[in-house]
């Protein structure tokens, strides 16, 4: 990842007849990374995601895609971009691969490299197998990944996905997060779109809650945890008795508590990130061999709970 902006969010701001559905949205995703933004029903994500594809113009305020505006150069902000809509649009009565062939001559493509781009993308949704077969008789993670194959067939640098994963299977669900991770292992930037708060944890380097069309929270993962200021346990097995670690790491000042059972140990403290090396050092100085490590956080649950003050599922 680098410290290149990819989205640069400028006050974007929409409202329908004096309904707000998106106010004074600020927010920047890096090139290479995976942004979520997380939020309920109604939150706004795919209003923004809709703004940001140039389908809809913002009531004020714009954003840059690799430095495209929306409002001036859309031409140029689409040539970047890969969306993937909430509602599939693929036609039923062709297969998988018709379907992308057509859609890659409506990207100007042909010829091998057309083929070469369809065999890629199919390969990457997980449909090869199933290419020849008419895409009315997928089930609706099928459709959902070729929907999502169909907004990569451009190789844009940037790809959003607005909630691919309601409603499908867990089969689908789970190909289509893998994908993710894979296409951004290549370098793409993502943004996504989800209300599904393990897979933000999942994919993203940074989080963005959302919820009536504005941000209320955004970091890592890490970082919106600590909103809570809950503990984090930390579970170890160790090969060896532990001898006084316990007593040591008791004393440390971020750590809450230690319990030791049938040997294994927890430990409760107020920032892992801090907690860990420390807790590696001194098993090495002891001469004494981890052999299981968890990290237990609070979860996003939580940290929207408590700065809502309502469930993220409502
Ligand atoms: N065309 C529209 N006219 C009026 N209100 C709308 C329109 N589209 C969305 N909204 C409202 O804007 C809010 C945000 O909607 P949306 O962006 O779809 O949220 P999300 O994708 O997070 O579920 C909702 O309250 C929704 O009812
Ligand atoms: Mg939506």
């Amino acid at each position: 990842m680098t410290n290149e902006i990819a989205i640069h969010i400028k006050d974007l701001h929409k409202s329908y007849n004096g309904f707000t559905a998106v106010q004074s949205l600020n927010f920047t995703v890096r090139k290479g990374e995976i942004f979520s933004l997380l939020g309920p029903n109604g939150a706004g994500k795919s209003t923004t995601i809709s703004m940001l594809s140039c389908l809809l113009a913002p009531t004020s305020g714009d954003a840059l895609l690799l430095g495209h505006s929306i409002s001036k150069t859309p031409r140029a902000v689409k040539e970047v971009i890969g969306v993937v809509p909430q509602e599939i649009a693929v036609y039923d009565d062709l297969s998988a691969r018709q379907n992308l062939i057509f859609w890659g001559r409506m990207y100007g493509l042909k010829g091998k490299q057309l083929a070469r781009r369809v065999d890629e993308v199919l390969d990457l949704v997980a449909l090869t197998d199933r290419q020849h077969d008419r895409a009315g008789h997928y089930s609706g993670g099928m459709q959902r990944r070729l929907n999502i194959g169909i907004a990569l067939l451009h190789e844009p640098q940037i790809v959003i996905m607005d909630e691919p994963t309601v409603g499908i299977d867990p089969q689908s669900r789970r190909k289509i997060l893998d994908g993710v991770k894979e296409l951004n292992a290549r370098g793409v930037t993502v943004l996504y779109t989800t209300h599904y708060m393990e897979e933000a944890q999942e994919l993203s380097h940074r989080i963005a809650i959302m919820d009536h069309g504005r941000i209320i929270g955004e970091g890592t993962h890490s970082e919106l945890i600590r909103i809570v200021g809950g503990l984090i346990r930390i579970s170890l097995t160790l090969r060896q008795s532990p001898g006084n670690l316990i007593e040591m790491w008791r004393a440390l000042a971020s750590v809450h508590s230690v319990s030791e059972e049938n040997g294994a140990i927890s430990l409760l403290v107020k920032d892992s990130t801090s907690i860990l090396p420390v807790v590696f050092e001194s098993t090495a100085r002891a001469g004494i061999s981890v052999t299981g490590m968890d990290v237990q956080e609070p979860d996003l649950e939580a940290v929207f709970l408590h700065l809502t003050g309502k469930a993220l599922r409502d």
